[in-house]
C-alpha cells in the first residue's frame, strides 16, 4: 500500500500566498504541499476580528483533514488576527501535534537586521495594521524602534480582481506610498505587509525613495521555514516528500488557475473546494 501523503500546507485569503509557496517550491523542493486559497471570501483585510478567525480556523480544519501536520498561515491578516488564538486556544483541543506557523514572527526577526536607523514603514491591510502586531513584536525584539504603519485598503481587491498590472493600481500605490513617507521621511527598511503586495512590485518600486530597502517575505519565509524543520526534526519526518503541490480554491478553479499560472509562471491544476 502507498503511503498517505501528508503535505505541508499554505493558505492565504487568495493569490497572495502564492508569493509564499514560490519561495517554498524552491527553497524546500522535496516536500509535498497543499495551496488553499479563500478567493470566495477574499479579501479579508478590512474584515473583524472574529470573522478573520473564523474564517481562519475553518481553513486550519480543512488542511488538516486533507493530512497536513504542518500549515503556514501565508497572509498577515490571518497571522495577525487568528494565529494566536488558534495556537493557544484551538490546536491543543484539535491535534497538539499538529502546528500552525505565521508570517509576522519571521518578517520582524529579518527587519531588525536589515534596518540602519531604526526607521521601518509597514504597508499592510488595514487589518494587519491596526492589530498592531508588527509594532509590537518589533518593540519586544528592538525597544525604541520607529514603525510607521499604512493601511492600503484596496491594494488586495486589485491583485483579487487581476488589475495588478493596470495603471489604476499605479495610482493606488503612489498614493498611500506618498501619504507613508509624508508621515516618516526617514524609513530605510519597508516591510511588504502583506503578502498580495508583491504582485505590484514594479509600482512599489516606481514610487518608493531611492535607496530604501524593500522588504518581501516569501524568500524569507520559506528560509524561517526550512530552520523551523531542521530544528525540529520530529515533524520534519512528518512531512511527506514526493515533491507535489495540489491547489486548492473556494472560488471557481478555472480562474484561479489562470491567475496563479500566469504568477507561478507556468500551468497548474486546481480543484475547487467547500470550507464549512
Ligand atoms: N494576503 C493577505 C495578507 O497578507 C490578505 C489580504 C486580504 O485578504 O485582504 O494580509
Amino acid at each position: 500500500m502507498n503511503e498517505p501523503i501528508t503535505p505541508i500546507g499554505v493558505f492565504d485569503s487568495g493569490y497572495g500566498g502564492l508569493t509564499i509557496l514560490r519561495e517554498i517550491q524552491r527553497t524546500l523542493p522535496q516536500y509535498d504541499l497543499i495551496y488553499l486559497g479563500d478567493n470566495a471570501r477574499a479579501p479579508y483585510g478590512n474584515r473583524s476580528y472574529d470573522v478573520v478567525y473564523r474564517y481562519t480556523l475553518e481553513s486550519v480544519r480543512k488542511l488538516f483533514a486533507l493530512g497536513c501536520p504542518l500549515i503556514i498561515l501565508a497572509c498577515n491578516t490571518a497571522s495577525a488576527k487568528a494565529l494566536r488564538t488558534i495556537q493557544q486556544r484551538d490546536l491543543p483541543g484539535m491535534d497538539a501535534e499538529r502546528r500552525v506557523l505565521g508570517v509576522i514572527r519571521p518578517t520582524v526577526e529579518s527587519v531588525v537586521e536589515l534596518s540602519r536607523n531604526g526607521h521601518i514603514g509597514l504597508l499592510g491591510t488595514v487589518g494587519t495594521v491596526a492589530s498592531l502586531s508588527y509594532p509590537m513584536e518589533l518593540e519586544k525584539l528592538e525597544p525604541g524602534i520607529t514603525v510607521t504603519g499604512e493601511a492600503c485598503p484596496l491594494w488586495a481587491s486589485i491583485v483579487e480582481a487581476g488589475e495588478a498590472d493596470s495603471e489604476g493600481a499605479d495610482y493606488f500605490v503612489r498614493k498611500n506610498i506618498e501619504h507613508l513617507f509624508e508621515q516618516d521621511g526617514k524609513i530605510d527598511t519597508l516591510i511588504l505587509g502583506c503578502t498580495h503586495y508583491p504582485l505590484l512590485l514594479k509600482w512599489i518600486r516606481k514610487h518608493v525613495p531611492t535607496g530604501v530597502r524593500i522588504l518581501s517575505q516569501g524568500d524569507l519565509v520559506a528560509k524561517s521555514l526550512a530552520d523551523y524543520l531542521r530544528r525540529h526534526p520530529e515533524m520534519e519526518i512528518r512531512c511527506s516528500k514526493g515533491g507535489t503541490t495540489r491547489y486548492y480554491t473556494t472560488e471557481s478553479p478555472d480562474r484561479f488557475v489562470d491567475t496563479a499560472s500566469i504568477f507561478l509562471g507556468h500551468g497548474i491544476t486546481a480543484e475547487h473546494i467547500d470550507l464549512e
